[in-house]
């Protein structure tokens, strides 16, 4: 015969490699079981990223030495009883399979104690091998302690990444449950050193800070909106913050920490044209759905979910978005004004145009939008005008910028040139940002990047995982030009940036780039992110107030232009010139047809 069932053993290792994929998973498991526990106090304790020690403590409804011995079974589980359970989910575990798992693939030790127990007991399993039940002094609640990971699965333990990734990757986690249970006490410690202690707080917005720390939470502000059985609720930036990855997206349905395409989706489409390419904002959305509604077992971390009605969903979910940018916009002192208006039903478009008050020389920050990028839609040319570039005709072609007739600059930002056969239109801005993009990024492949020491040190505050993060990278930060120095026990000082950089606010540069250092873990790819961001900040921080440039200054600005690659768009893809040929003069005179 050549078909067997496999050993338990075995069988209980394949499950695991579903569930368990690093440290962070079982963190992950075993904080779930804890909140379904109902614990109010929930400590971790790592030692070596959690490779060699993970160990939690909650103060939960603890086990009774009947159920111990039941726990690490496989798909043994209190969370469903009927088959119909398995289509309205409250817990965030019913699988029952993750005690099993992680006791397959590791050292565990588990003590419990329910209130109605004088006497815990303890219950050891190693790499699949169960001990015998004793009693044992405990705590109620319970304690389950892991060593030595992927001890006897070593070609697991070889996909582990860097100490410092596995570290973020737990932090994540932490955050995640943390942020979608203010009201429960967690606290991190890491190799002795206390990561994160977040007190039980009422608030939402209370725990905001404590994981993301005051500078983003200040930022963000709270929304609430309710369509049919769905409620949306949670706290977004609004515009000009935004972020070079999903880092800081949060999305939870009931309460359960989820990737779901659908409803990021929705929540980008939210934003429309308010986030440039690239960029993403800040938010922490918990949709509630009826249980009934929402299936959670589809991905065995559960990470993905399914919904019944997913476009209602969406809907609902880009519309809590758009709502709630469109009132913040309107609050008084607003930088941008923002109008949504019907084009047709259903269809949303927002109009831009500058509050009163905008001082015009103000520098743009170094992070995200100015208000220059958003055009009165209004002054947009009109439809049937097309503002094409011809690539293959304009790049590269020596010279050709400086072969321009100058006409003149107008509307404080736009240089009129032509050539031979066609009227041509620069921004200023936007040529700016691609010079100011080249030479940062020169400097950094040549690794001679100028530093500029700040008069007045800058503190970035940080949150645990990021403090960690950013503490192993100071070498490569210094490299990009930043020298950082600790200030405190949440916060780094900016001591130095890169002299390309004009003055102005670095923090939210600092914090992009942490962010930017626990996504890549190779130092190839690293490096490769980090100039991009750099470049791009470059390009961001260039002064966008309008000027009036003499024609020398504009002759220079094009000679410049002549050296750089690419130079008809800006990094972000803003198009730097548009250009009318004479053929699209005619017809919009129609002389020709
Ligand atoms: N921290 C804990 N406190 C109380 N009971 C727990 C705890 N962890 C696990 N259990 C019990 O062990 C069972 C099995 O846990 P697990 O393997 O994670 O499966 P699941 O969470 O899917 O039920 C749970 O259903 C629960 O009854
Ligand atoms: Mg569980």
């Amino acid at each position: 015969m050549k078909i067997h069932i496999l050993s338990e053993a075995m069988a209980s290792r394949i499950a695991a490699g579903e569930v368990v994929e690093r440290p962070a998973s079982v963190v992950k498991e075993l904080m779930e079981n804890s909140l379904d526990a109902g614990a109010t106090e929930i400590f971790v304790w790592l030692e070596k990223s959690g490779t060699v020690v993970i160990r939690i403590t909650d103060n939960g409804e603890g086990m009774t030495a009947e159920d111990l011995a039941l726990a690490v079974e496989r798909h043994a589980t209190s969370k469903l009883r009927e088959d119909d359970d398995l289509f309205r989910i409250t817990t965030l575990g019913f699988r029952g399979e993750a005690l099993p798992s992680i006791g397959s693939i590791a050292k565990m030790d588990i003590s419990s104690r329910p209130a109605s127990s004088s006497i815990g007991t303890k219950l050891t399993v190693d790499g699949g091998n169960r001990g015998e039940i004793h009693a044992a002094a405990a705590a109620v609640g319970t304690t389950i302690e892991i060593r030595d990971i992927f001890y006897n699965t070593p070609a697991r333990r070889k996909f582990l990444k860097a100490p410092a990734t596995e570290l973020s990757h737990v932090c994540d986690v932490f955050n995640r449950l943390a942020l979608a249970n203010p009201q429960v006490h967690f606290r991190l410690q890491h190799d002795g050193r206390t990561v994160a202690d977040y007190l039980s707080v009422q608030q939402g917005r209370d725990r905001l800070q404590q994981v993301l720390g005051v500078d983003v939470a200040k930022g963000l502000k709270p929304f609430t909106f309710t369509q049919d059985e769905v409620r949306v609720s949670g706290f977004l930036s609004t515009a000009p913050t935004s972020f070079p990855n999903a880092r800081y997206l949060f999305t939870f349905v009931n309460r359960r920490y989820v990737r779901d395409k659908v409803i990021t989706h929705a929540l980008l489409h939210g934003y429309d044209t308010l986030l440039m390419k690239g960029q993403y904002p800040a938010v922490v959305l918990f949709l509630e759905v009826p249980f009934a509604e929402v299936d959670v077992n589809v991905h065995p971390a559960k990470y993905e979910v399914r919904f019944r009605r997913q476009s209602d969903v969406h809907e609902t979910v880009s519309r809590s978005v758009r709502s709630a940018l469109q009132r913040d916009a309107k609050a008084p002192g607003a930088v941008v004004a923002m109008s949504g208006y019907a084009a047709s039903p259903g269809e949303w478009r927002p109009a831009y145009s500058f509050a009163p008050a905008a001082d015009p020389t103000v520098r743009e920050s170094i992070l995200g939008h100015s208000i220059h990028e958003y055009p009165n839609v209004e002054s947009m040319p009109s439809r049937d005008v097309t503002f094409t570039v011809p690539q293959n005709e304009r790049p590269g072609r020596v010279g050709f910028f400086s072969s321009l007739t100058i006409h003149d600059q107008i509307l404080g930002c736009y240089l009129v040139c032509s050539a031979t056969d066609r009227l041509i239109l620069i921004d200023q801005h936007a040529a700016h940002e691609r010079i100011a993009f080249e030479r940062l990024r020169h400097q950094l492949r040549a690794n001679a990047v100028e530093r500029q020491d700040l008069l007045i040190p800058q503190s970035v505050e940080l949150s645990a995982g990021e403090m960690l993060m950013l503490q192993q990278k100071l070498a490569v930060m210094e490299r990009h030009g930043f020298c950082l120095e600790p200030f405190g026990p949440s916060s780094f000082a900016i001591m130095s940036v890169p002299a390309l950089l004009p003055e102005g606010d670095y923090t939210q540069l600092v914090r992009q780039m942490v962010a930017e250092l626990a996504e890549v873990d190779t130092s190839a790819r690293l490096r490769q992110h980090l100039e991009d961001r750099l470049a791009t900040m470059a390009c961001h921080s260039v002064i966008r107030a309008n000027r009036k440039l003499g024609m020398e200054e504009m002759r220079a600005l094009l000679c410049d232009l002549d050296q750089v690659e690419f130079a008809t768009q800006c990094p972000h893809g803003r198009p730097v010139l548009v250009e009318l040929s004479r053929d699209q003069l005619e017809r919009m005179f129609k002389r020709i047809a």
